[in-house]
Parts: C-alpha cells; structure tokens; sequence
C-alpha cells in the first residue's frame, strides 16, 4: 500500500504526520468495525407511541405518517402482543377522542372509561409483560387542544397541575406502569408523584418530558390526535424555546427533585446536544422521542427514492444511543424490532 503513503510529491508522508497511528486499521473489515463499535441500538431500547380510537376493527392511516394507524382496541391489544413477541418493552398510547367529549377543561382526561384507560385495561389483561406508559397531558381532552386550561388566553397552570396529577392517579388505576406527563406545567411531577404515592401507587413510576421544545416536527402527532384543526396560537409559554440548552438543564434538574424517575428529550434527532448534557449531567434514565415530524421526514425522503429509509431508520436510532439515550420513543419500533431480529 505504499502508494498511499504520500500525500504529493515534496510533501510528509502520512506517517510523518500521525506518528503510526492509522485510524483505518480497525475500519478495514466488517470483524473488525463490529468488535470495536461503541453503540448498539437493541430491541430493549425501544418504546412504541400508538394512537388507539373507539370502535372495533377499525384502523386508520394518518396521512403524514404512512405506516402508522389510529387502531380500534381490539386491533391495539393484537399489536401490542406482536410488540411483546418482538421483544419491545413498552409501549405508550395516545387518543384521538370524539370531538363531543372534548371541552374546555379536557375533563374526559378524568373518566375511567375514556379510551386511554380502556386501552390500558384491555392491553395489561392481554400482554401484562409489557410496560405501559401513558401521557398524562390535557391535548387530546380539550377543545382548543392546548396542554392545559385556558382562560383569558392563558394556560392556567395551577389548575391544570391538579387535573394533571388526577389524571395520572385515574390512569394507574387502570393499569398504567409509567405517567409520562408532556404538558410541561410548572410543578406537574411534584403534584403527580405525591397523588401516586397518596393513592397507593408508590411502584408506578414517572418518565418526565422534562425538556419538552416548542416545535415544528409535531405537526403530524397532531393530525393523529385531531387536535391540529383546533389548536389556535402556539405552545411557547409552556414549551421550552428550541433556542436555549442551559434552560432544558435546569427543567430536568426541577423535575428530578420533584420525583421524575426518568428524563425525556422530545424531540428527538435536532437536540442530541440536549440528550449528551442530560446524560453527563444527571447520569438518570434519559430517553428520547423521535417525533412524528421527524418520521414523517425518512419516510417522504424514502419514498421519493432521495434516501435509503431503511438505513436512515438504523442510522438515526443509534445516533439517540451515541448521544447518551438508554431508549427511544420511535413510530419505527416494530419494522425496527423485526429488522433487528432478523
Ligand atoms: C402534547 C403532545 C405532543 C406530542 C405528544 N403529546 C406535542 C404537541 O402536540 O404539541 C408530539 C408527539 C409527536 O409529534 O410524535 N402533549
């Protein structure tokens, strides 16, 4: 290989400006690349976001998510036991509820029987080995599909953490192992940590959509949720703004002193920096969401022929592990899981 030795004639040899070291060594060979890779993306890192619907057998696609279905729950029990055959730990849901339930206050959040709880109830009875996390945020339950109450124009947050917190309890009645609450109050994991604890549920656990970003790339969750045709405004006064990183660290350090047994960066693949600072930082359980807009994106490069979707699936999923991720929130998880189980 002496010809690659030099760069040009008159110029130092390679070696004369590395000393020996030839960072192509360990590239050369798929052994050698496997043995020493840093990360691995596995089956237990991931966790699948469902949208679950009233009704039987049915199943809707939401257009700017191919792929993904609104499911009836008698289809959401079936693919929540394929889920466990693949291996998936957990999985988290979320409703689109009937225009009618929906108020100003999302007080249907509070009914036992709303599809969130059945969806639990009916998926602990039928695979009770996989974990089930449910998001205890007002959007879907609300009439201007805001995270909170409005009045004035102002997202009341004091009463907001109450309903929050009352859902959370009604939603570990029903089966729920982890609340992960992604309406970003001040003081939610607090309040809901202590309605757990005060309702017996001390063993349900919290994941925090601790730095939760005002942003673009949930355009899509929308559509499936059927809160985009509601939503006036926008969610800067509870979000945090996509232009700060020492304000997601000192949220995440709130929210753990509050009882947060875990830490979710959302979205996903535009805030690794976040995920890496959380990570050397507080040394918890840091997760990540890979949000509807940001599957929305391979998939349309995908299909266009502009990307492989296959490998920029794998790709960007790892890149969560390299950041510092111990899990991921992917519509992907099952074509992933199936992938990697070869
Ligand atoms: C709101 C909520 C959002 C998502 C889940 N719950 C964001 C929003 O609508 O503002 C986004 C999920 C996604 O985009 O995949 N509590």
């Amino acid at each position: 290989n002496t010809h690659t030795r030099t760069l040009s004639p008159g110029h130092r040899s390679v070696d004369e400006i590395t000393g020996s070291r030839r960072m192509r060594r360990m590239r050369k060979a798929d052994w050698s690349r496997r043995l020493v890779q840093e990360n691995r993306l596995t089956v237990d890192d991931l966790i699948w976001p469902i949208f679950v619907i009233e009704g039987t057998n049915r199943r809707e696609e939401i257009a700017a998510m191919p792929g993904v279905y609104r499911m009836s729950l008698d289809l959401a029990v079936k693919e929540a036991e394929g889920a466990a055959r693949l291996g998936i730990p957990a999985i988290a849901t979320f409703p689109n509820v009937e225009m009618s339930l929906r108020d100003q206050t999302g007080s249907h959040i509070l009914d036992p029987d709303n599809i969130i709880n059945k969806a639990s109830r009916a998926i602990k009875a039928a695979v009770p080995e996989i974990g089930i996390i449910t998001d205890a945020a007002l959007d879907p339950f609300t009439s201007h599909g805001h995270d909170g109450i409005l009045r004035d124009g102002i997202i009341v947050n004091d009463e907001t953490v109450a309903q929050v917190a009352a859902a959370a309890v009604g939603q570990a009645a029903a089966g729920a192992d982890i609340i992960a609450p992604s309406d970003m109050m001040d003081g939610r994991i607090g309040a809901i940590r202590q309605a757990l604890d005060a309702n017996g549920f001390q063993d349900v656990a919290i994941m925090s959509y601790a730095t939760k970003f005002a942003s673009a790339f949930y355009g899509p969750y929308r559509e499936a949720v059927g809160t985009a045709g509601l939503l006036k405004g926008d969610k800067k006064t509870y979000y945090i703004d996509h232009a700060n990183s020492d304000e997601a660290v000192r949220e995440a350090e709130q929210d753990l002193a509050e009882g947060a047994d875990m830490l979710m960066v959302k979205p996903g693949l535009p805030y690794l920096d976040i995920i890496r600072r959380l990570k050397d930082e507080f040394r918890v359980p840091t997760f990540a969401y890979q949000v509807s807009g940001e599957y929305a994106m391979i998939r349309a490069a995908a299909a266009n022929g502009w990307i492989d979707g296959e490998r920029a699936m794998l790709e960007s999923l790892l890149a969560f592990k390299r950041a510092g991720c111990d899990g991921i929130l992917t519509y992907f998880a099952p074509q992933v899981a199936a992938l990697l189980r070869g």
